[in-house]
């Protein structure tokens, strides 16, 4: 790696193989995200990563959830959203559950040995983080406070990937509570203190001097999901690009509305409507509203979308990955 920047992984379709691979060849490192894919997805676009680089990439696996729901709550929540997904014509999604091909996924990746492994949503346990070592990973697990970081330090984790409140997407926590929030900073220097764990940090880090700050604090990359979204190797839908620099969507939250566990996204419609009902239950709520949100991208109906951003998306720029790479550079450099 010759800067200390890193593509984050993001699933819904934006971090594509060119983008990945685009990132690791202009010397940062690119991810690829295979939460919601088969095992059989992910190892095509692995292939195809390693097509188009061979330079190092990740790929990220969200921990399956433990996830007990009120079922009660959960069938009131998808009664009363369901007129939204038939306003684009299709069926509320039922609310259903799943690993997310958890045990092919790790197989896969033990045969396929890419670089860096990354986790999200949980800490997976010792014996699986070991093997994917033995097999020449580096095993990365993503942290949103202090007991989190201690638990993926106590389990052999390389690396951990510090997530920050102003991140955009999922909150990367091993469960779907609403305690334990850090802002960035403080949350690097929190972890630092307590381990000597490399440590990647993401969460609203747009250019250069944001790194900047973020190695001072004491990380030793940089993880950016918002930066990348824009540029066209990124596959966010058209209309996702668009509401990132859309005056109509000036402010993110954090919400449960669209998969029953916390997120953030661009405040639009469905956002304000629906975020204080929402259950926690996921992956049960993202079932249900997947194809409603699938179908808004498609027509262009932003306010029915899950317009993952982070705090920073004002400055996120419109820029093909390798020129937005060699401008962090020189931003940083010029620091
Ligand atoms: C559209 C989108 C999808 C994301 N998907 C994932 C994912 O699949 N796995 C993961 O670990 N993090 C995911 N994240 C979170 C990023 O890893 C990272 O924490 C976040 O992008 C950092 O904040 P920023 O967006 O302000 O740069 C996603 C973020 C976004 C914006």
């Amino acid at each position: 790696m010759e800067y200390p920047i890193i593509q984050a992984p993001m699933a819904g379709g934006a971090s594509t193989p060119k983008l990945a691979a685009t990132v690791s060849n202009a010397g940062g490192i690119g991810f690829l995200a295979a939460g919601y894919k088969t095992a059989g997805e992910m190892v095509s676009e692995i292939e195809e990563t390693l097509r188009l680089t061979d330079r190092p990439f990740g790929v990220n696996v969200f921990v399956p959830s433990k996830e007990v729901v009120d079922e009660a709550v959960l069938l009131a929540y998808r009664e009363k959203i369901q007129k939204e997904a038939q306003s684009v014509g299709v069926l509320i999604g039922q609310a259903t559950t799943d690993d997310d091909d958890w045990d092919s996924k790790i197989t896969a990746l033990k045969e396929l040995r890419v670089a860096i492994v990354s986790f999200t949503f949980g800490c997976p346990e010792s014996r699986i983080i070991k093997e994917l070592q033995e097999a020449g990973s580096l095993v990365a697990i993503s942290v949103t406070n202090l007991d989190e970081a201690k638990i993926a330090v106590a389990a052999g984790a390389d690396i951990l990937c510090a997530q920050g409140i102003e991140a955009g997407g999922h909150r990367a926590s091993f469960e779907n509570q609403t305690e334990g929030d850090q802002g960035l900073i403080e949350l690097i220097k929190m972890i630092k203190k307590e381990s000597n764990v490399p440590m990647i940090a993401a969460g609203g880090l747009m250019e250069g001097k944001d790194i900047t700050a973020v190695l001072a604090a004491g990380a030793v990359a940089a993880q950016l999901g918002t930066a990348f979204l824009r540029c066209p190797e990124s596959g966010a839908s058209p209309a996702h690009k668009a509401a990132l620099h859309d005056s109509r969507f000036s402010k993110t939250a954090i919400t449960r509305a669209f998969s029953g566990r916390r997120a953030r996204g661009l405040v639009n419609r469905f956002l304000e409507e629906y975020d204080r009902e929402a259950p926690n239950a996921y992956p049960h709520v993202h079932h249900m509203t997947k194809q409603m949100r699938k179908v808004a991208g498609q027509k262009e109906q932003p306010e029915l979308m899950a317009l993952w951003a982070g705090q920073g998306h004002r400055r996120s720029r419109e820029l093909p990955a390798s020129q937005l790479m060699e401008k962090l550079v020189e931003e940083m450099k010029s620091e």
